[in-house]
């Protein structure tokens, strides 16, 4: 009984035929699967998705300051995304004065909207498959250079003739490991303004107590505007800019959702890899993430130990120890979800079974074991690549290091700065956000697990001797942070004022620290990583191509590459475990279920308490309550974060911003039982503007459907 429980279980996941809701489509292309589309109730055609001859939803969706997504939902180029896709800009016009991490922030009106230096998005003007024109003049009997050099050739060709006398830029992108190139025309604006944001303890409610679960109740989304020059165009931030108007904005639907719902997704997934190796996914989950686990949860305790201490240090330290913590528990539910679903032996199944379908077929015969023997090959490059990750470029001072180096010059013997303006703003940005005290406890931990766990091989001889001499990490890590130049803010903004000679620069310990592990990462890990990572994708190339042959019957999607994708699926609940089950949405009842005021990620402002209280929640409520988050199984990734939900209709009615922990392996193996994605009800972020931010001058610009 156990065993045919399991073979069920096991036939449920992805391969080799895909499931229902899996996939992230390419957006030019959904006209192939527009009929699946309206089969699960969507009402518009493939030219309201994408068009290249009418304004068409992706004209409302950008790809948001590089990592997230975002949508514009009016006419004046408002766009929403999440909370922690803004947290940086957030933070950077925080203080312990203006705390708007803590409180919050709101403009009031246009003249209030706070400009942020380093924020652009951008929207996908088109794409096309370009692979005939990448590829020409290519010949198989060609080696891999002369294909890399052809291919290099002719992108750099497409791109300048399409970007010619325009203002976009343009990348070509390759989709299975090399089996396709598409073109991606983009329109990137720079000035793009902070408009408001709820308090963290509504927009990050919850915290990292929360993160990747459910049920949820986080608020997560903040609201910026896209300004342009008066012609509408691109331009760096001036006072003279004006709202951007776009050519197409989202409404939103304020008439709620229900289970069974049609749900599409539309945004920028970073990445998975869907297509790997059973042994890929083992080192995975049996070895890079229980190891970058172990390093961060140490990481994690140091920095909170601080942080609970002082306030200033939790504002400093907030935005890091999000990011680090994110990966983190991210790893944990995909390390869990590719046991629990058994992916590996389900891989090793489909490998022998097309070996033996390769078996006649010279082109794929040799193939999984030539990447079998690859990734043996593989292993200790990319172990200690992951520990040059996570236990040294981790390391606050090291890293920072390396970036006061970059702007160092040799000029006729003498070592000076190459661009004092800049490096002046990155040094007064570094320490800002900088507490000695966490980064030398962190060293000490991290550093301590390198050398307990790497190959005496990839440790720097620099390294060895500081340890030896001063006996012990700890010892070194005094010294350390009490000779380096760079730690204290005053000594190392000094370094500005010398304009005669800074070699003395490279005697710093900090410095010598970065130049020790890079010259071992670059001499004695990098090359070997990279090289074989090149034959690995080279035989990728193959075994997906194989991989299409042999599962005729299969629909392919490329993996997410940070390009504008379609997932759709339905609002659904799941089941966690035997005898549980999630409904797929939450409400307000729950944010007053788990207030604390002793829990830090549960305590929300007085304000919601009166709020609730007085159970005004006009428009916005729904059966007696607000409802806050939902659950659906589109499938999605890390970038899709600040991405529309849309409708049947094709409006607005959440923003994703999670995935359900026990899902995580989507990345690497869709489940259709377990995969669920978390968006915010657009009712919630409608009710927060105007009941507690009392922002309605955001809600007029608007355009809402009841
Ligand atoms: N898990 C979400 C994502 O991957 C949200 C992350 C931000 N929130 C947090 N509590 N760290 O990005
Ligand atoms: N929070 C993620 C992001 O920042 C989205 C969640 C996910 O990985 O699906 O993109």
């Amino acid at each position: 009984m156990r065993k045919f429980l399991l073979i069920v279980a096991l036939s449920m996941v992805s391969f080799p035929t895909l499931h229902a809701d899996e996939g992230m489509w390419l957006p030019s292309l959904i006209k192939e699967r527009i009929q699946d589309l309206r089969k699960k109730g969507f009402r518009l055609s493939a030219e309201d998705i994408y068009s290249i001859n009418k304004a068409s939803m992706k004209d409302a969706i950008v790809h948001f300051g590089g990592g997230c997504t975002g949508e514009v939902i009016s006419d004046k180029g408002l766009i929403i995304t999440n909370h922690h896709c803004g947290f940086e800009s957030i933070q950077s016009h925080s203080s312990v004065e203006h705390d708007y991490l803590r409180d919050g922030f709101w403009a009031m009106k246009m003249e209030e909207e706070l400009p942020n230096d380093n924020l652009s998005v951008k929207f996908l003007v088109r794409m096309e498959d370009v692979t005939g024109k990448v590829l020409k003049s290519y010949n198989n009997k060609m080696t891999e250079e002369e294909r890399k050099m052809i291919i290099a050739r002719n992108s750099a060709g497409i791109i300048k003739e399409v970007t010619k006398g325009t203002t976009y830029d343009a990348t070509i992108e390759s989709l299975y490991y090399g089996n396709q190139y598409f073109l991606f025309v983009y329109e990137t604006f720079y000035d793009v303004r902070l408009v408001g944001a709820p308090p963290s303890s509504i927009g990050k409610f919850g915290g990292d107590t929360d993160n990747w679960m459910w049920p949820r109740h986080t608020g997560d989304f903040s609201i910026f505007r896209i300004y342009a020059d008066k012609d509408n165009k691109p331009a760096k931030y001036s006072e003279s800019n004006v709202p951007y108007k776009p050519k197409k904005h989202f409404s939103i639907s304020t008439k709620g959702v229900k289970e069974g719902d049609f749900t599409m997704v539309y945004g920028f997934p970073g990445r998975t890899q869907e297509y790997l190796m059973s042994k890929a996914v083992s080192y995975i989950s049996d070895i890079s993430n229980p190891h970058k686990i172990r390093l961060r949860t140490l990481r994690l305790e140091t920095q909170k130990s601080y942080m609970e201490k002082d306030q200033a240090v939790r504002i400093m330290y907030a935005s890091k120890n999000a990011n680090v913590a994110n990966a983190w528990k991210k790893w944990q539910g995909e390390a869990g979800g590719i046991k629990r679903l058994g992916i590996i032996e389900r891989k090793r199944d489909y490998e022998r079974r097309f070996n033996i379908w390769a078996e006649n077929r010279p082109e794929y015969r040799g193939v999984i074991s030539g990447l079998d023997s690859l990734y043996v090959l593989l292993e200790p490059y990319s172990f200690a690549n992951d520990y040059n990750n996570e236990a040294i470029k981790s390391n606050e001072i090291i890293t920072f290091a390396g970036t006061v180096l970059s702007y160092i010059k040799n000029e006729d013997g003498k070592f000076l700065i190459s661009n004092r303006d800049t490096l002046r703003v990155i040094m007064e940005d570094f320490y800002k956000d900088y507490s000695p005290a966490i980064d030398k406890a962190c060293f000490i931990s991290l550093l301590g697990e390198y050398r307990k766990n790497i190959e005496a091989k990839f440790q720097p001889g620099y390294f060895k001797a500081k340890i030896s001499e001063f006996g012990g990490t700890e010892g070194f890590a005094d010294y350390l942070f009490n000779n380096s130049i760079l730690v204290s803010k005053s000594a190392g903004m000094s370094i500005l004022e010398n304009t005669t000679d800074l070699s003395s620069l490279f005697k710093d310990p900090a410095v010598e620290m970065f130049l020790a592990f890079t010259d071992i990462y670059s001499k004695s890990i990098k090359p070997e990583y990279t090289r074989i990572n090149n034959e690995i994708t080279l035989l990728y190339r193959i075994y997906m191509k194989g991989q299409m042959e042999f599962s005729s019957d299969r629909t392919f999607y490329p993996d997410a590459n940070s390009t504008l994708r379609i997932a759709y699926g339905k609002i659904c609940g799941y089941s966690p475990a035997d005898a549980v089950y999630y409904k797929p949405s939450s409400t307000l009842e729950g944010i007053i279920e788990k207030d604390n005021p002793l829990i830090y990620d549960y305590n929300i402002p007085q304000k919601m308490r009166e709020v609730y209280k007085n159970q005004d929640f006009g428009p916005w409520g729904s059966n007696g309550s607000v409802p806050v988050c939902f659950l659906a199984d589109n499938h999605t990734s890390g970038g899709n974060s600040g991405s529309p939900v849309i409708n049947k209709k094709g409006e607005l009615i959440g923003i994703n911003f999670d995935r359900v922990w026990e899902g995580t392996m989507s990345d690497v193996a869709f489940d259709p039982e377990m995969c669920r994605n978390i968006s915010l009800d657009i009712r919630y972020v409608l009710f927060i503007i105007d009941r507690y931010a009392n922002a309605n001058w955001l809600i007029e610009e608007m355009d809402l459907n009841k």
